[in-house]
């Protein structure tokens, strides 16, 4: 079985962070989005991956992924270009798949086994959890333990069952496809494939899953992921050097970083080649690669590669890629920031 991993979209919920490269490789919890889905396929048994760009620095993922063997997946690229819809994407490894294959988005973390929806035997599988807010998803109706309906983004409230990123699919999908047209939003939608095929009285296989997981459209999302993620998955793991320092709870320190003079305090994750000086960082942390963070305090953010923040505290922020955010003159002191790539703010 191959798995299909979508990688384009316009991600403009999330610029600035989204400007120079596609949402999914923002990190979370020390790695991109994307990588927490391609290991969790790995995991699932799964070895060949086809990712779908689009047209926001698509060289950047396959500079990332490469052909997968370090991550041990054999990994195609195909382009999608324009986001023309996820039912268009899927469209596009028509002539790559075998009969069955998943797919899944790359911008949703669904911390689910995936080795049952790898057996599925009906026409098509997908996967479905209630939600307050039904209106930004695909829904479902479920009658007698069957699908039959879905529709996307719904304005009146017919189910609290939402599509989650992971389906499953057999060729059949291909033709259908060919026959679909665009939605209101332009995008030929997997939602409306997935009605055409309950129409046609298809088998669609479901499964209500009642844990947590998360469509990261909005930096709050990646703010939260990122604390989901650490509390599950983050060890003691210290490589770098430490420095007069106290560190305690579950916090990964990756080789070539420093910490001098501070306290830590995990579930916590610190890059490589990052200095930490004078500070306190308290749970729920994600510092990136070639970061400096000189006489601050940092809780509950995610803070992207190559960032540099000087004297101030902040919690609950998403601070972008180069960013340098240093104590000004005015106060107060605690602050909420939503900054992208190369982002300089005073404070
Ligand atoms: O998060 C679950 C929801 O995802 C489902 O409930 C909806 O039924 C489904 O349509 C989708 O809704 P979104 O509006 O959130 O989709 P979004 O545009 O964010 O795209 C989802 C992923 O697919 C994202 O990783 C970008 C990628 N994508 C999207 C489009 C439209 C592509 O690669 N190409 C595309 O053309």
């Amino acid at each position: 079985m191959q798995a299909v991993v979508l990688h384009g979209g316009q991600g403009t919920r999330l610029r600035p962070l989204t400007h120079t490269g596609p949402k999914q490789l923002i990190k979370v919890a020390g790695k991109p989005i994307s990588q927490w889905v391609l290991e969790q396929i790995r995991d699932s048994g799964i070895n060949d991956v086809i990712i779908i760009l689009g047209d926001n620095n698509p060289q950047r993922v396959i500079e990332y992924y490469g052909d997968g063997s370090w991550l041990n997946l054999n990994i195609k690229y195909v382009y999608q270009g324009k986001a023309r819809g996820i039912a268009d994407a899927v469209y596009k490894v028509k002539n790559l798949v075998n009969d069955r294959f998943i797919v899944y988005l790359g911008d949703n973390i669904i911390p689910y086994d995936l080795k049952d929806l790898v057996k599925f035997k009906g026409d098509a599988s997908i996967m479905l959890a209630k939600v307050n807010e039904p209106q930004r998803f695909g829904v479902a109706i479920i009658n007698e333990n069957k699908v039959i309906k879905v529709i996307e983004k719904p304005k009146e409230k017919i189910s609290d069952l939402a599509l989650i990123g992971i389906y499953g699919f057999t060729r059949e999908i291909f033709e259908i496809i060919e026959n679909l047209r665009p939605s209101w939003r332009g995008e030929l939608e997997i939602t409306d494939a997935i009605q055409s095929l309950i129409d046609k009285g298809k088998n669609v296989e479901y499964k209500i899953i009642e844990d947590w997981w998360k469509d990261t459209g909005l930096p709050e999302d990646i703010i939260e992921a990122n604390m989901i993620l650490l509390d599950r998955y983050a060890n003691k793991e210290i490589n770098g050097e430490m420095i007069n320092s106290k560190v305690e709870g579950r916090t990964v320190i990756q080789e070539k970083s420093t910490i001098e003079n501070s306290r830590i305090i995990g579930p916590l994750f610190i890059g490589k080649n990052s200095l930490v000086k004078n500070s306190f960082l308290g749970p729920y942390t994600m510092i990136g690669d070639n970061c400096e963070i000189i006489d601050a305090e940092i809780e509950n953010s995610v803070v992207l590669d190559n960032a540099k923040i000087e004297d101030v505290s902040i919690r609950d922020s998403l601070i972008g890629q180069g960013s340098l955010i240093k104590k000004g003159k005015t106060k107060p002191r605690a602050i909420r920031i939503v900054a992208g790539e190369n982002s300089r703010i005073e404070v």
